[in-house]
């Protein structure tokens, strides 16, 4: 029998988060009720321009993930599986929007498969409302004035109006 089988499991939901959108959120409330513990941690040196700095993005993400105490929010540096070695998780989940997204989702769940066969990769699909919702077009939106209401949370909102204000 399998001696990791009845361990709690941690789960892995990695991202740019720049910044949270209702989509993550929607995916984050889907992991924490199936998973022991899931950490949302947040890429460092992505070879990205963001808007938010880390430590502004944790700090949102912490503020909108407070309620649920089987989530945790944190941040990584490296390779992805080095983390979740590290972290003793097991799985780690990824959100799939619609069909584009899956070739870019299946060559990294692939390539980290191949790093470390024991961390498998879930895939979960958010809510049909967010199948269309992106960081990118969040920001894009906010840069020109668009409404973002209803996209992401109210603090976020509040952050992105004060970013181009
Ligand atoms: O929200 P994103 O930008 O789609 O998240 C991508 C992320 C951070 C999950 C991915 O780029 C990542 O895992 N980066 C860390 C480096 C790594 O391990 N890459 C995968 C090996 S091919």
């Amino acid at each position: 029998m399998d001696s990791a089988k009845n361990k709690a499991v941690t789960a892995i939901y990695p991202g740019s988060f720049d910044p949270v959108t209702n989509g993550h959120l929607d995916l984050i409330a889907r992991g924490a009720r199936i998973f022991d513990t899931l950490v949302v941690a947040v890429a460092r040196n992505l070879d990205k321009d963001p808007l938010f700095a880390v430590k502004e993005r944790i700090e949102m993400l912490e503020a909108v993930t407070f309620d649920w105490k089987n989530v945790e929010v944190d941040m990584f540096e490296g390779l992805l599986v080095d983390y979740a070695r590290a972290r003793g998780a097991r799985v780690i989940l990824r959100g799939i929007r619609a069909v584009s997204d899956y070739e870019y989702e299946l060559q990294m769940a692939m390539m980290n498969r191949k790093v470390e066969p024991q961390i498998e990769t879930v895939f979960m699909l958010p809510g049909e409302a967010y199948s269309y919702l992106s960081s990118r077009l969040v920001k894009e939106l906010a840069r020109f004035g668009g409404p973002v209401k209803g996209l992401v949370p109210a603090l976020v909102e509040e952050r992105l109006k004060a970013k181009f204000s």
